[in-house]
């Protein structure tokens, strides 16, 4: 695919700088969810069988260039070695004498965490010094970080030209799974877009109405699309002066071929609360004091004949208010019909972004998608058609 794999490089005896991405979230001090950490154990293993040293280079939040304390990556070690099965050890710098006494008191066998790369203000500003200095440390660059790899840092973009490079396990499985979904999908192809607000997903929805065969919109903005359409929205959530964009998207979409599906029916409620006394009414009946949290089931059975008929879906964002019964309903049951035409072997599904994973796992059906990805930003980016720098610099 124009990149080098771990098969491809020269790994023993040699040190690996690994940029991964464990910017996981945390909960009084302990990792609440470990899937980013699990994640990167196929590289690892790979890069210690072949009779490398991996070294891991990685960000945690965004200290912006100073030493945060709280930003370390030390609490992690114990979830790395838990999912490793193999002693981590640290160094508490990313370069410099600290980084390199400790990858000269590697042992065959062992891996080593640096500390936070944005520790540094030179990794956010992609400083050629800064690679440089990382790049010292090793022999090989193994990019396994797609979910950061929408960000041009000295870690994820700058060191790739420095040593021979190659993507990571992880970073592959991340390009095949985008790739079959968007790159050359089977077709019909079906894109669900919901969440907050047009404004944040522009970009985003331009780029799918060229390419998709179907688009669904849902969450929050399809209440922008409604009031495009003249219809009132009551107390909704809606950018009411987004208006004459989403006219302009509906408009490209029919110039391409692309149906929109908007919702037909909602719930409505007069407050944003778990169990709300909720109603479900015309997407045109919205009364003037409720506002919009969910798609109704009129709506969901119309999305489920639309994955019914196509053969690949991507997902990036919930259909309603996910967070707060029973305004997941919607969500809930479009992943459970996606989940159980996937397990049927009829659709190939591919999700991301953070609501949506969360989303997913609520709806018990993480597990059952093609593919989830770890990506947030990136994974958009992705789907905006965007080149990504971290994986542009591992092409050569
Ligand atoms: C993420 O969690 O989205 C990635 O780790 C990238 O982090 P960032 O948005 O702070 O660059
Ligand atoms: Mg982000």
């Amino acid at each position: 695919m124009g990149w080098k794999t771990l098969d491809e490089i020269e790994m023993r005896g040699r040190v690996v700088l690994v940029r991964v991405d464990i910017n996981v979230p945390m909960e009084n001090g302990q990792v609440s969810d470990a899937t980013r950490i699990e994640k990167i154990v196929p590289t690892v293993r790979d890069i210690l069988a072949k009779g490398g040293k991996p070294v891991l280079l990685a960000h945690f939040g965004r200290p912006k260039g100073k030493v945060v304390p709280e930003m370390s990556l030390a609490p992690l070690l114990p979830e790395l070695e838990k999912a490793l099965g193999v002693p981590v050890r640290f160094a508490e710098d990313c370069i410099g004498g600290p980084a390199k006494r400790a990858v000269q008191a590697m042992a065959a066998g062992e891996v080593l965490l640096l500390e936070n790369t944005r520790f540094h203000e030179g990794e956010e500003k992609n400083d050629a010094q800064l690679a440089a200095s990382m790049a010292a440390l090793g022999e090989v660059y193994v990019n396994d970080a797609f979910s950061a790899a929408h960000r041009a840092h000295a870690s994820t973009e700058g060191i790739a030209h420095i040593l021979p490079a190659a993507a990571g396990r992880l970073m592959q499985a991340e390009l095949k799974a985008l790739e079959a979904a968007l790159g050359s999908p089977q077709r019909p192809v079906v894109a669900v877009v919901g969440g907050a607000k047009v404004s944040t997903k522009l970009d985003l929805l331009g780029n799918l109405v060229a390419r998709v065969d179907h688009l669904v919109i849902g969450g929050g903005m399809a209440n922008t699309f409604l009031v495009a359409q003249g219809i009132d929205v009551g107390r909704s959530l809606a950018e009411r002066d987004m208006a004459d964009t989403a006219r302009a998207i509906i408009a490209r979409a029919a110039e391409k071929g692309c149906a929109i599906h908007l919702p037909v029916d909602v719930v409505v409620a007069r407050a944003f609360a778990e169990g709300a006394p909720s109603e479900v009414l015309p997407a045109n009946a919205c009364p003037t004091d409720a506002m919009i949290l969910d798609a109704g089931p009129k709506t969901v059975a119309e999305i489920s004949r639309t994955f019914e008929a196509c053969r690949t879906l991507i997902w990036n964002g919930p259909l309603g208010a996910f967070e707060i019964a029973p305004f997941d309903a919607a969500t809930t049951a479009a992943a459970q019909k996606a989940a159980e035409l996937t397990r049927a072997g009829k659709l190939v599904s591919v999700a991301g972004g953070g609501d949506t994973v969360s989303a997913l796992h609520k709806a018990g059906v993480a597990d059952d998608f093609s593919y989830v990805s770890t990506a947030g930003g990136a994974f958009l980016e992705w789907m905006e058609g965007k080149e990504l720098p971290g994986v542009a610099a591992l092409m050569r």
